[in-house]
């Protein structure tokens, strides 16, 4: 059945590690691509989407070794630089390689990466910038061949802010022949962690984690091991947790600085949270208080990923709030299986209108995607009775054991296969 089950009504007590950062890992393998040695990078999250992209790297003739969560990379012998069909249709993230793989080899056909249920997920932006530093890309049915006898550096101003795009740039220009200047760029915390292990393996970048980044190229990098950082989704999908179940839970690790929207978000339900070097403390000893008006927005706005979590927390608050999507244009899917459990929602355009309820019941639910599969087990671990959450392999292309983690906390629920 591929499932979870979740018994539902506990508190949650105890605390819980949160694991390194999907969002940060995926475009840093992707850089090592670029480093014609051995890259050691630890605290990797054990997640569907990180083996497939070690799997991609390894068809391109990257030599991978990984012992739990410590993955080493030798792309000294890059060979390949057509990506398999297959892998590319089923990650998105697969994307990220197209810049570093035309810098170390000039040329890669690869298929469209796949959209997803949460929307289109186009790459013009992507193509747009490439275009502009001396790639020639042939764009076909479902696929594309780019060219480049060599990248150069340029301007590029995006219209709007994309995480994706922003990396991709940066991946082509570090190794490029002149300056590079990325206007509007994403200021996600991932943006500036890859900075940080390029700027470590010898590149030069000005303004990471700003909106206007410059990179200079140089001839090469060297060489280094670096430590992923906690994942803020995850963090943040457990404070959720706690939102809908009530206690009092510790996130060992949890990335505090890079959760300010997340933290005031949680503050104004109601709930108490104490921050420090080590991780985030958070009570809900009442039930929650409604959020009037939630918006998603690009770094440093509350993040799209969580929205759905959130959303879960809100259908439980006392009173009535509405919930904005600004990013992604379909991130509303869970909204039907929430109102088999009796929420309150309705939907208008990328607007969700909450009436808060005092109790979800239990339901046989089927997550459609990562981020809203994971709000599915937050909604069963607060609901009355039992619920089973299928497609259980969304989830897991995101958090290493869910089920697990949710266990530590006192959530009564197990895998089912
Ligand atoms: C990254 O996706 C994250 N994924 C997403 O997390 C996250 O939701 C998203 O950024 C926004 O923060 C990874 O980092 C692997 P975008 P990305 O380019 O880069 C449109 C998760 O759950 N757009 O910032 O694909 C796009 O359709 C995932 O961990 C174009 O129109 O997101 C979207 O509406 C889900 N053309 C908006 O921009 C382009 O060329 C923002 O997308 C690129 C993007």
């Amino acid at each position: 059945m591929n499932a979870i089950q979740i018994y539902g009504g506990n508190c949650l007590m105890g605390e819980t590690r949160i694991q390194g950062s999907k969002n940060a890992a995926l475009p840093i393998l992707a850089a090592t691509l670029l480093i014609d040695g051995i890259c050691e990078i630890e605290n990797c999250p054990m997640i569907s989407d990180v083996s497939h992209m070690l799997r991609l790297m390894e068809s391109l003739g990257c030599d991978i070794t990984r012992i739990e969560h410590t993955i080493k990379v030798d792309a000294g012998r890059l060979c390949m630089c057509d990506m398999p069909s297959d892998s590319v249709g089923v990650m998105r993230s697969s994307i990220m390689l197209l810049g570093v793989l035309l810098a170390r080899t000039g040329s890669v056909s690869m298929q469209y990466p796949g959209g997803c249920v949460i929307g289109q997920r186009p790459i013009d932006l992507h193509l747009q910038a490439l275009r502009k530093m001396g790639v020639v890309i042939e764009e076909r049915e479902d696929g594309f061949v780019a060219e480049t006898k060599g990248l150069n550096g340029t301007y590029i101003r995006f219209p709007f802010v994309s995480v994706g795009a922003t990396e991709n740039v940066v991946l082509a220009a570090v190794l490029a022949k002149g300056n590079t200047v990325i206007e509007n760029a994403a200021m996600e915390p991932e943006i500036y962690t890859l900075c940080d292990f390029l700027k470590e393996a010898g590149a030069e970048i000005e303004g990471a984690g700003t909106d206007r980044i410059i990179i200079h190229g140089v001839e090469r990098l060297h060489e280094i091991s670096y430590r992923i950082p906690a994942d803020r989704i995850v963090a943040g999908t457990y404070l959720a947790a706690c939102l809908c179940s009530g206690g009092e839970i510790f996130l060992k690790e949890a990335p505090c600085t890079q959760m300010t929207a997340v933290i005031e978000a949680a503050a104004g339900m109601g709930a108490e949270i104490h921050e420090s070097t080590e991780g985030i403390q958070i009570a809900c000893r009442n039930r929650r208080k409604m959020l009037q008006e939630l918006k998603t927005d690009s770094y440093p706005g509350f993040p799209t990923d969580l929205q759905s979590a959130f959303l879960v927390a809100m259908t439980l608050a006392e009173g009535s709030g509405s919930l904005e999507e600004t990013i992604f244009e379909n991130r509303f899917r869970i909204v039907p299986e929430l109102k088999k459990m009796g929420a309150g929602i309705t939907c208008k355009g990328n607007m969700l209108f909450v009436e808060g309820q005092k109790k979800l019941k239990g339901a046989a639910l089927t997550a459609k995607e990562l981020r809203g599969g994971a709000a599915l087990v937050l909604a069963g671990s607060a609901a009355e009775g039992m619920s089973i959450v299928k497609n259980r392999q969304y989830i897991e292309r995101g958090y290493e054991n869910i089920c697990q983690d949710l266990a530590t906390l006192g959530v009564e629920c197990k895998i089912i296969n």
